[in-house]
């Protein structure tokens, strides 16, 4: 399928490759198309401008960082996110000061909810956003894929096409689908905890697992 995935980032080349890699017409999205060049993505993939890229997919993926996302997107253009999933799996992280990053959106709104508001016709999916882009695309490689990927969004029919998505191009079995797009403020308020588990742990290659 045609998959725009809007970023030039690790987690944009990392999920683009493997998305190519499995024979989806995959690309990416950037202010700077040349840029990515030398990205080697292999023969299905490709990068354009974030309008072209919005515009290739059949499914987006907003891989851009949390402070540029809105910028990013809007320069995809709303008519080319119209009806369409949108996969949103960035955080609200500062950096500009040094670690641990601040976040610019949080306690009463997400990232989430800024992006469906702003384009209410995408249907606008979070996910990913809680796990490394180490696990995104390998599930299994931790504990064999038993763990818990969280989902929200305000369309059941939207977060039922990710989730079968999720499943058949990474192998994801477990998902917790916490409601609507206001979900997206725990998930996305989830990486200070998830940076310290990265710290305790020593690696990126973690997730958790919610039982009852
Ligand atoms: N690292 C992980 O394992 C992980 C896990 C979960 C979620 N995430 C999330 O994934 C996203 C991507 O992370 P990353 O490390 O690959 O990349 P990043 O360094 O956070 O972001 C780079 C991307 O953001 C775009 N961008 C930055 N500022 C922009 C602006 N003002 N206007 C338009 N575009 C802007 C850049 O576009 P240009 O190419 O045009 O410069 C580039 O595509 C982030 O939101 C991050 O929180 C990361």
């Amino acid at each position: 399928m045609k998959i725009g995935i809007i970023g030039s980032g690790g987690v944009a080349k990392v999920l683009g490759a493997a998305l190519a890699a499995r024979g989806h017409d995959v690309k990416l999205g950037t202010r700077e198309p040349a840029k990515l060049s030398e990205w080697a993505g292999g023969a299905r993939a490709s990068a354009g401008t974030n309008a072209e890229t919005a515009a290739h997919g059949e499914v987006v993926l907003n891989a851009a960082a949390g402070t540029g996302s809105l910028s990013a997107l809007e320069a995809a253009g709303e008519e080319s996110l119209d009806g369409k999933v949108l996969v949103d799996l960035a955080n609200p992280l500062d950096f500009s000061k040094g670690m641990p990053p601040t976040m610019t959106i949080h306690n009463t709104d997400s990232l989430g909810e800024t992006i469906q508001r702003r384009f209410p016709r995408a249907l606008v999916v979070k996910a990913l956003n809680t796990v490394s882009v180490e696990v995104m695309t390998a599930p299994a490689a931790v504990n064999g894929g038993d763990h818990t990927l969280f989902v929200c969004g305000n369309d059941a029919g939207a977060k039922a096409r990710v989730t079968s998505l999720l499943r058949e191009w990474f192998g994801w079995e477990h998902f917790l689908d916490l409601g609507d797009i206001s979900a997206a403020r725990g998930m996305e308020m989830y990486l200070p905890l998830w940076l310290r588990l990265w710290g305790a742990l020593g690696t990126p290659r973690l997730n958790v697992k919610v039982v009852r």
